[in-house]
C-alpha cells in the first residue's frame, strides 16, 4: 500500500509538472484527490490493514495529499501569473503615439455677419428683439399700413398658412409688436434679426427662406438726418471708412418718405464696374420715416412721436463683403465653403 501511495504521488506530480492549463489542473485534482479519485480509493482499503500499520500508512497518505495539493496550488498560481502578465502586455497603451486631431468647427458666416451687425447697433443703443416666424396677417401687413387687397402686398409673395396666418415675409412685424408693447409713451430703439420667408424660386440671388435685420427708432423729434447718420456709421463700420452712402427715393407702405440706401462700390471706387452694374453704387437696404398710420395703430401719437425704420438682408451684406456669388451657399452647408470663413 505504501508503494501504491508513492506511485500515485510520483504520477500526480509528474502530470502537474507537464500541464500548462489551469482547467486541466482542476481535472487532475479531481482525478487524484476527489471522492472517486485514486488516492481516495487506496485509502478505502485501509480497513484491511493491521492496527500498527494503519497510522503509518495514514500519515503517509496525508503527506501525499498535502504534496499533491501544494504542487497543484503552486502551478495554478504560476500559470495565473503568466496569464496576467500576458494580458497586461496585450492591453498596454502606447502613450507615445500621436493623437488623432479633432476637427474644429466655427460659427456659420451668416451667424457671424448677423452678430457683427447686432454688436454694431447694440453699441449705438439699440436693443435686440425677436418675433414669431409664423405671424398673423395683422402684424405682417395690416399694422404696417398694408390693408387686405392692397396692391403693395404683391411686392412680397407670401406663404399663407390660413387666411390670417402666414410665414412672415419680413422682420417689420417686430416693429409693430415692439411699439405696441411699449405702450405709446416711451422711445423705442430696437433691432430685430431673424428668418423670413417668401414664395420665390431659389436661384443665385433668391431664396424662399432668408434672414433680415430690422431697425426701428421712435422718439420725439427723430428726423431723416438721424436715419442717415446711423446708416452712414453702419456702412463705414461694415464695409470700411472709405465708403460713402446715398439715399434714393423708394416706396414701402410703412414708411414715408421711403428710401433705398446704396454704398459706393469698392471694386471700381465709384467709377462703374460689373459688380455695381456700371453705376458706381450698390444697393444695400430699404429704410424710411415710419408712416404716421403705423405709429398711431401701435399707440404712438404721430403729432408727438416720429421715427425711422430700416430693413436689411445679412445674406446680401455677406455676399458683398466676402464676394459670395450664390445665396444658396449659405444654406447647403458645404463644409469647404463654410471653412473658408472660420477666421474671417
Ligand atoms: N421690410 C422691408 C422689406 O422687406 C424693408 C424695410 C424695413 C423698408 C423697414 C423700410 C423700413 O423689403
Amino acid at each position: 500500500m505504501k508503494d501504491q501511495l508513492k506511485a500515485i504521488e510520483i504520477e500526480a506530480l509528474e502530470k502537474i509538472n507537464k500541464t500548462e492549463d489551469i482547467k486541466k489542473l482542476q481535472d487532475i485534482k479531481v482525478a487524484y484527490l476527489g471522492k472517486k479519485g485514486s488516492l481516495t480509493s487506496v485509502l478505502r482499503g485501509m480497513g484491511k490493514l493491521s492496527k500498527e500499520e494503519r497510522p503509518v500508512v495514514g500519515e503517509l497518505a496525508n503527506a501525499v495529499r498535502q504534496q499533491i495539493t501544494a504542487s497543484l496550488e503552486e502551478k495554478i498560481e504560476k500559470l495565473e501569473q503568466i496569464a496576467l502578465e500576458k494580458q497586461l502586455e496585450q492591453e498596454a497603451i502606447d502613450v507615445t503615439l500621436p493623437g488623432r486631431p479633432i476637427k474644429l468647427g466655427g460659427p456659420h458666416l451668416l451667424t457671424k455677419i448677423m452678430e457683427e451687425i447686432e454688436d454694431l447697433f447694440i453699441g449705438m443703443g439699440f436693443e435686440v428683439r425677436e418675433g414669431p416666424e409664423v405671424e398673423t396677417d395683422y402684424y405682417n401687413f395690416e399694422a404696417l399700413n398694408l390693408p387686405k387687397n392692397h396692391p403693395a402686398r404683391e411686392m412680397q409673395d407670401t406663404f399663407f398658412i390660413t387666411k390670417d396666418l402666414l410665414m412672415r415675409t419680413q422682420t417689420s412685424p417686430v416693429q409693430a409688436r415692439t411699439m405696441e408693447a411699449y405702450g405709446g409713451n416711451r422711445p423705442v430703439k430696437m433691432i430685430s434679426p431673424g428668418k423670413v420667408y417668401r414664395r420665390d424660386t431659389d436661384d443665385a440671388t433668391h431664396s424662399h427662406q432668408f434672414t433680415q435685420i430690422e431697425g426701428l427708432y421712435v422718439d420725439k423729434h427723430v428726423r431723416m438726418s438721424d436715419l442717415k447718420g446711423v446708416l452712414d456709421i453702419f456702412a463705414k463700420k461694415m464695409f470700411g471708412n472709405d465708403r460713402d452712402i446715398r439715399l434714393r427715393p423708394s416706396f414701402f407702405p410703412f414708411t414715408e418718405p421711403s428710401v433705398e440706401m446704396d454704398i459706393s462700390c469698392k471694386i471700381c471706387q465709384g467709377k462703374g464696374c460689373s459688380i455695381c452694374k456700371g453705376s458706381g453704387w450698390i444697393e444695400i437696404l430699404g429704410a424710411g420715416m415710419v408712416h404716421p398710420n403705423v405709429l398711431s395703430r401701435a399707440g404712438y401719437d404721430p403729432n408727438i412721436y416720429s421715427g425711422f425704420a430700416f430693413g436689411m438682408g445679412p445674406e446680401r451684406i455677406a455676399m458683398l463683403k466676402y464676394g459670395v456669388k450664390d445665396i444658396r451657399q449659405f444654406y447647403t452647408n458645404d463644409i469647404r465653403f463654410l471653412k473658408q470663413y472660420h477666421n474671417a
